[in-house]
């Protein structure tokens, strides 16, 4: 069994801000730090440091050779990253508060220059029980997913960021991670609903899927056949959230891939999220399975 992620690499820019910018506002950052990201990326660094044979596939311009270097760094293996030369590598653009949430605005450059070809390509080497780790942040996501089940690839799907294209591909989906924002835009009720009946409502909508609903400082949820079951968050100070559900994702799936039951896996994953977020940065705050086995008895 292998774990294909194929998804985005972008090169974050985080603008330190006192509050997020508001309409007509004119608003001076404090500072300027860039870092290796894309949800695509980190959930790849994630898979591979929690201690799963990753491969990455995706594309980045000349300019984002750095990000393909720090997935082999991870031990993530690169021979389905493209590397385009007319179209320049994603990036995003985080805005950071003192309280260390933070809002996205994602350019996707070569991310959305994926190709049917370069999928066919890609899932030509996978086939069942190989997994399929998917965002939506790269162009054909459908032609992905549909591609990755006739081959009988396991989907995981991040339906981030969430829109309408997406909606006929989520029962493809063996597990659906999301957040509770993505949950409400999918249910068409408010983000400050209860999570537990949002988790309820994708179980009914999706019987043939897990759901696993991440709700930060608030914890997880998972629902499923076999049930529902809730996790703490652990009570950390953080100072960047940036890619704690990535994390969260990528070691939620390895303790599952690796036998966990799913309170276990969720553990390991909040443990892993709890890190994350004490750290500055996307990919380089997610911690290896050595720093979360330390910390917690997942
Ligand atoms: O989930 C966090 C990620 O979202 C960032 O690294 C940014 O690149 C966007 O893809």
């Amino acid at each position: 069994m292998r774990v294909l992620c194929f998804g985005s690499l972008n090169i974050d820019y985080v603008y330190q801000v006192p509050c997020f910018v508001r309409k007509g506002e004119t608003l001076a950052a404090t500072e300027l730090q860039s870092f290796s990201g894309g949800k695509g990326l980190n959930q790849s660094v994630a898979l591979a440091r929690a201690g799963i044979k990753t491969f990455h596939a995706g594309a980045i311009g000349e300019d984002g050779a750095f990000l393909a270097e720090e997935l082999r760094a991870a031990g993530v293996d690169t021979s389905f990253v493209a590397c385009l030369h007319d179209v320049r590598t994603g990036h995003a653009v985080i805005q950071k508060t003192p309280e260390g949430d933070n809002c996205i605005l994602l350019y996707g450059g070569a991310n959305r220059a994926v190709t049917h070809e370069q999928i066919d390509r890609t899932l030509a080497h996978f086939s069942a029980p190989d997994v399929l780790v998917a965002q939506n942040e790269i162009s054909e996501p459908g032609y992905l997913l549909e591609r990755a089940k006739a081959r009988g690839m396991r989907i995981a799907l991040n339906p981030s960021p969430m829109d309408e294209t997406l909606r006929p591909l989520l029962p493809l989906s063996d597990f659906l991670l999301l957040n509770e924002i993505e949950a409400s835009q999918l249910l068409g009720c408010d983000a400050h609903a209860d999570p537990g009946d949002m988790a309820e409502e994708l179980r009914k909508s999706l019987p043939a899927t897990a759901i696993v609903l991440t709700l930060g400082e608030n914890g997880s949820i998972y629902a499923a056949r076999d049930g529902m079951i809730r996790c703490p968050a652990e009570r950390v100070t953080a100072v960047d959230t940036t890619a704690a559900g990535d994390t969260y994702t990528g070691f939620f799936l390895a303790g599952i891939l690796n036998g966990f039951d799913a309170a276990r896996a969720m553990r390991f994953a909040s443990a892993a999220a709890a890190i994350a977020v004490t750290r500055p940065g996307a990919a380089p705050s997610i911690p290896t399975r050595d720093e979360v086995l330390a910390r917690v008895d997942a």
